[in-house]
């Protein structure tokens, strides 16, 4: 009963109509519209169970089960906050895995340099520490040349200071690779900081957007950046100055 059609876009890299999704007779996404400029970065944000996993694998193609129009580029990829990798095959191999044609060694070593890893590029995952898995997962949607990129809270799980790095690390790949990007985070500080713009999904849909027209690098001195995210957080719920105390 799936009505979705995945083929590329031109003029927008993710655009998304009358999405409904539910799960037991209950939509958990309810008629929503979404639409992401090719190179544009775009952060999700919405309390927990609010759907945005259930999006991110819709747009993935890894849900098709969905009312609506679903138009999203051939070439995606994306990234969990777990970052999977088969424990028995070697980094370099799980970068690779589900590849079409047979990719050598090369393309793997490729994207591992880009994301810092190509010192363990023969390592078992189980040797990785937290902050190298998630690269070596990064490297395995990059591999894919993708121009959608969709992470789901991929620094959720990193000490705080190997997540400022893996933020880094996200900024300079888009910059670089110029590939939309659509990142679902918990973190409003972290929206504000990567994102052109960043949404609020409630309700089952996208119900309060901003554009974030800070310079990058951003400062998070600037009070600009500090009223943006005191509106985001009210936005969610969350009242500052309780949050403070
Ligand atoms: N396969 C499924 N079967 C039944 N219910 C599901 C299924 N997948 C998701 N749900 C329900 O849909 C709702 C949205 O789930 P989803 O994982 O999208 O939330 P989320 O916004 O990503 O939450 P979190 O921030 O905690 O990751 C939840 O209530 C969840 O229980
Ligand atoms: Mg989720």
């Amino acid at each position: 009963m799936a009505t979705d059609v995945h083929r590329p876009v031109s003029t927008q890299a993710v655009h998304v109509e009358g999405l409904t999704r539910s799960f037991d007779g209950r939509a958990v996404i309810d008629d929503l519209r979404l639409d992401v400029r090719p190179g544009e970065f775009v952060a999700l944000l919405g309390r927990s169970g609010c759907g945005k996993s259930t999006l991110l694998r819709i747009l993935a193609g890894l849900d098709r089960e969905i009312e609506g129009t679903v138009l999203v580029p051939r070439r995606k990829a994306v990234a969990f906050q777990a970052p999977r990798l088969m424990p028995w095959k070697r980094v370099w191999r799980n970068v690779l895995l589900g590849l079409p044609g047979r990719p050598g060694r090369d393309v793997a070593e490729q994207a591992l340099k880009e994301v810092g890893l190509d010192h363990r590029t023969d390592a078992w995952p189980k040797t990785l520490s937290g902050g190298e898995a998630q690269r070596a997962s990064l490297a395995r949607a990059l591999v894919r040349e993708p121009d959608l990129l969709l992470l789901d809270e991929p620094f959720g799980a990193l000490d705080a200071l190997t997540r400022i790095k893996a933020q880094r690390l996200v900024a300079e790949l888009w910059q670089r690779r110029g590939c939309a990007v659509l990142l679902v985070t918990h973190d409003v500080e972290e929206a504000v900081l990567l994102a052109d713009r960043v949404l609020v999904m409630d309700g089952g849909v996208i119900a309060h957007e901003r554009r974030v027209d800070l310079d990058r690098p951003r400062d998070i001195t600037d009070p600009r950046f500090a009223e943006l995210r005191a509106e985001l957080l009210h936005r969610l719920g969350v009242d500052a100055a309780a949050e403070a105390a």
